[in-house]
């Protein structure tokens, strides 16, 4: 491990922001692509990215470019994106359409499951079964797709995970969505600045007004009143509306007990209830689709959402899903991917209007990007010290950066 990692994991204090290098250098990037992004369970979009028989996406993370692709078989599979032959990408787009993946360098064929079906010209001793395309770990937890780079992915990591997930993601029947818009922002600053971003609502008030429309103020992740009296009268009035919510939705077979983080899971699920009568995260509040999603028949005031380290979070509807991931691209430039999807007959301009399925998110993402930007551009300065966390608001950023020095410390 390189000094600038190892002395900087050396005066992390717990509850505290990272030290400057761990956010700013390019040691501490080059770390975090080997030891996180290349071993770790990668959230890289759902199974609606690639919904067709022969759809494909190409996912970068790092020095690696990989396809992933649904089968004639309708299995979607990972693959590196490097022709066996002599190594030059099979897919040159990032996404696309194809009956087969063919090397545009010499032609040589792949079937949509990687394996090698025709190369021409190399003699009677070539054997293709022995060249097919390298293959990438890739398993779908009720749709939503978890990539692992490693020789040797943890299994039983995904398992666990996949046992507490999976039923959550699985009522919203993924495979019977389709992507209405997808929308790649790149933020200049670190990737761990931008997930920290995301995990506390503690900015959300002074930040974010559309989304504030329909999230409730207060609860778990968001904070309370510093007010004792106040604090109290909140609990109060959250908790009971949960318990008149609950028969609905174990009547609707809904899982809604919380699945929190601790220190062997790195994934959270929590349903909460939209404020001010909000069915949706639009402006008004109203479905941004008329065909809700298949298990809904009535509007429902109902959202999960979902987060996994190191690299997303997802916010589910009854008319709409928001997948995000967050793909590093240097130590200061993070690329953030966020899909919408709703059913896959809502037809756009008849039972949705794009800009207003979209608004919410499109402002609160560059709100979130503006806070990364200036806490990168602030950690920059001679003057940076790491900061406290609010136990009250800010508990699931110690959850992340505590994980994240584990990742180093295991190294050590
Ligand atoms: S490098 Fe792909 S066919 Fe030659
Ligand atoms: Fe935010």
């Amino acid at each position: 491990m390189n000094d600038v990692v190892k002395s900087s994991v050396a005066s992390y204090q717990s509850g505290f922001s990272l030290p400057q290098k761990l956010y700013t250098s390019r040691e501490a990037f080059d770390f975090d692509m080997q030891h996180v992004f290349k071993k770790h369970w990668i959230h890289v979009g759902t199974v609606a990215d690639v919904k067709r028989k022969g759809d494909y996406r190409v996912i970068q993370i790092d020095n690696n470019s990989i396809i992933i692709v649904r089968g004639q078989d309708d299995e979607v599979r990972a693959f590196y994106n490097s022709c066996r032959h002599r190594g030059a990408k099979v897919c040159v787009e990032d996404k696309g359409h194809v009956p087969k993946l063919v090397c545009p360098y010499h032609q040589w064929v792949y079937e949509l499951d990687g394996s090698l079906i025709h190369s021409s010209r190399m003699g009677e001793g070539f054997n293709c079964d022995a060249s097919g395309l390298k293959p990438v770990a890739l398993e779908s937890i009720g749709g939503l797709l978890f990539m692992n780079l490693s020789e040797n992915p943890d299994m039983a990591a995904l398992e666990q995970m996949r046992s507490e997930l999976e039923p959550f993601a699985a009522f919203y029947q993924l495979d019977k969505l389709k992507v209405a818009h997808e929308a790649d922002l790149i933020e200049n600053a670190n990737w761990k600045l931008v997930v920290e971003n995301n995990r506390e609502c503690y900015h959300c008030g002074a930040n974010h007004p559309e989304l504030l429309r329909v999230w409730p103020p207060y609860g778990v992740g968001f904070g309370w009143p510093d007010d004792p009296k106040e604090k109290q009268a909140a609990e109060e009035k959250l908790n009971a509306l949960y318990d008149a919510k609950i028969p609905e939705w174990q009547n609707m077979g809904m899982p809604y007990e919380i699945v929190e983080m601790d220190e062997n899971r790195w994934y959270r699920a929590a349903r909460m209830l939209l404020t001010q009568g909000a069915v949706s995260q639009t402006m008004d509040g109203q479905p941004a689709v008329k065909k809700l999603l298949p298990p809904f028949s009535e509007p429902d005031n109902s959202s999960l959402s979902m987060w996994t380290h190191p690299n997303a979070w997802l916010h589910f509807t009854c008319d709409h899903i928001l997948s995000t991931s967050v793909l590093p691209l240097s130590e200061d430039k993070t690329l953030v991917r966020t899909r919408w999807m709703v059913r896959e007959d809502a037809v756009e301009g008849e039972d949705y209007d794009l800009s207003n399925l979209t608004h919410t998110w499109i402002q609160t993402n560059d709100q979130d990007r503006m806070l990364a930007e200036i806490t990168h551009a602030g950690c920059l300065t001679d003057g940076y010290i790491p900061g406290p966390y609010s136990e009250d608001s800010e508990s699931l950023l110690q959850h992340f950066t505590d994980w994240y020095v584990d990742q180093i410390k295991q190294q050590l």
